[in-house]
């Protein structure tokens, strides 16, 4: 069975990679190409539609992005958006001119429910609109979908041609009935089956990777996390041994993790890769002493990583591919222009700099966690590693208040070992984002068997977030709550007592540092 497949052209929009998810959720595959890749390249790749992006420029500037036009005359279905429509308007002989007045965000608008992209859409209906020039007059041959008020042509098709046109964003969830409409585009128009699914997904990125490897060298820095777990496996099952895998436990990581990682992707492991792990946590330790300030830590655990890293990677010598688990949000997030730097995770200077490599390869590059996990699934990774809350880089680091010491890593490993343990058995996780255990900078006076006491205070923490940029304090069932707490003032050496953090973020974040 041919393999269906629906090529994306990107003309510089902002949200092109989520067109391609929007496709890959009618499962059909999708790829994303320059707007100036050939002719001959999409015949080859026999797409059963094309999509044209947003883009930045105006059909008239100076190096305005534009496509051959004997792509209109392949015989493959094409959906224009935004800036895409206009090109499409453009070069097909309509008009397109700066709009008399800009529209931008939500926008009603009128559409014709008989037009085959729009089967089932409302006759007025809220869709995403953000642009300064509009498509004056359809082509000949185009008749008008849809319009709005000031925008003329918000929607154009010429059935017989193939050619369909959208001024607003479908892809965006702003436009309610977007979804329906890339589904009619890629289900009824360019009449794909749907059968797209993860497994292969995983089996034609692992035919990719070992295309592009060949006989080469990769290394992986490995934390444990989902993103660079999956990435791994996919390039243990593309490449096996010549990938090494390099996995720097700093002492800063949750209870038992570092030998959790060991026993999936070590010797007893399933995975046929070389697997280094590091053991550091007395160097990190002996770095951190004395260091109070968050920002400073956070540097701190950031550059004697990479230093640590550097060092491995000298060890097994210069070496052709250089893995990195940089998934959808990711790519988002940096093509994003600059705000303000509240923590400096979103900044720290990566690994590239610091190893000799020729190449780096992003298997997960165009996935949003939840495929990264369904991949996971997929690659046989064990649920528990699948579906871990995320982790920050420097670790236990950041949920110690104060100075870090071996003593209060391991008290805060053991409490949040406890809460973790306490809300599975309640099946209390439900819906949360994150939850953990902090160490407060806080001491206080209690009392123990008729002794008194003078020791830390732990901070328990559980949040419901979709996006991890605002987040919900979570309403934990008392119970458990109360049954954490007296299990970790029981338990846990140097604790008398424990508090709920019920701040939302803003204007508290999800750390504490
Ligand atoms: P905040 O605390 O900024 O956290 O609300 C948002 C998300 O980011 C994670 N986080 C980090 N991740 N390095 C990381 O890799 C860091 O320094 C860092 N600080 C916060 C945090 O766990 C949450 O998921």
């Amino acid at each position: 069975m041919e393999k269906e497949m629906v090529v994306v052209l990107d003309f510089g929009g902002q949200y092109n990679q989520l067109i391609a998810r929007r496709v890959r959720e009618c499962n059909v595959y999708c790829e994303v190409h320059p707007y100036y890749i050939s002719l001959d390249k999409i015949r080859q790749m026999q797409p059963k539609g094309i999509i044209f992006t947003g883009g930045p420029n105006s059909v008239y500037g100076e190096n305005a992005a534009a496509c051959e036009k004997e792509i209109f005359e392949l015989g493959i279905p094409i959906l224009g958006i935004c800036y895409g429509a206009q090109i499409m308007a453009h070069l097909l002989g309509g008009k397109v001119t700066t709009a008399p007045v800009s529209e931008y965000g939500k926008t009603e608008v009128e559409i014709n429910t008989q037009a085959s992209l729009f089967r089932d859409v409302s006759e007025t209906t809220i869709c995403w609109m953000s642009h300064t020039d509009y498509i004056a007059e359809a082509p000949e041959g185009f008749q008008v979908t849809a319009h709005t008020p000031v925008c003329p042509v918000a929607g154009m098709d010429c059935p017989e041609k193939g050619l369909y046109a959208v001024q607003f964003h479908p892809e965006v969830m702003h436009t309610v009935e977007g979804m329906k409409m890339l589904r009619n585009f890629v289900m009824n128009i360019c009449d794909c089956r749907g059968d797209w699914k993860m497994d292969s997904f995983v089996e034609t990125t692992i035919n990719a990777i070992r295309e592009k490897v060949g006989n080469g060298k990769v290394l992986c820095a490995l934390s444990g996390g989902v993103d660079s777990s999956v990435a791994a496996v996919l390039l243990a099952k593309a490449v096996g041994k010549q990938l090494t895998c390099v996995f720097v436990d700093h002492g800063l990581l949750r209870k038992n993790e570092g030998d959790e990682v060991e026993s999936v992707f070590g010797p007893e492991g399933a995975y046929d890769l070389n697997f280094i792990r590091v053991n550091v946590q007395e160097r990190f330790y002996q770095r951190l002493a004395g260091v109070t300030e968050p920002e400073q830590k956070r540097k701190i655990i950031g550059e004697e990583f990479i230093r640590v890293f550097e060092e491995e990677a000298k060890k097994i010598g210069a070496v052709d591919f250089l893995v990195q688990g940089t998934i959808y949000p990711d790519v988002i997030e940096s093509g994003l222009g600059k705000s303000a730097t509240i923590k400096s995770h979103h900044n720290v200077g990566g690994l590239p700099d610091c190893v000799d490599f020729k190449e780096i390869i992003e298997p997960l590059r165009m996935l949003f966690k939840d495929e990264v996990r369904k991949a996971g699934l997929e690659l046989g990774i064990p649920e528990y590693l699948v579906y871990r809350q995320p982790f920050p880089g420097p670790g236990l680091g950041i949920r110690i208040i104060g100075e870090v010491t071996e003593e209060k890593v391991h008290i805060v490993q053991e409490a949040d070992y406890i809460y973790r343990e306490e809300i599975a058995k309640a099946g209390a996780d439900k819906g949360l984002g994150q939850y953990f255990a902090a160490l407060t900078n806080m001491r206080s006076v209690g009392v123990m068997g008729d002794e008194r006491t003078y020791d830390y205070a732990v901070a328990l923490r559980a949040v419901c977030t979709s996006d991890f940029m605002t987040a919900d304090c979570a309403e934990i069932p008392w119970e458990v709550l109360s049954k954490v707490a007296n299990r970790i003032v029981n338990e846990v050496k140097g604790v008398n007592r424990v508090l709920y953090d019920c701040t939302s973020k803003p204007p508290g974040t999800i750390e504490f540092e």
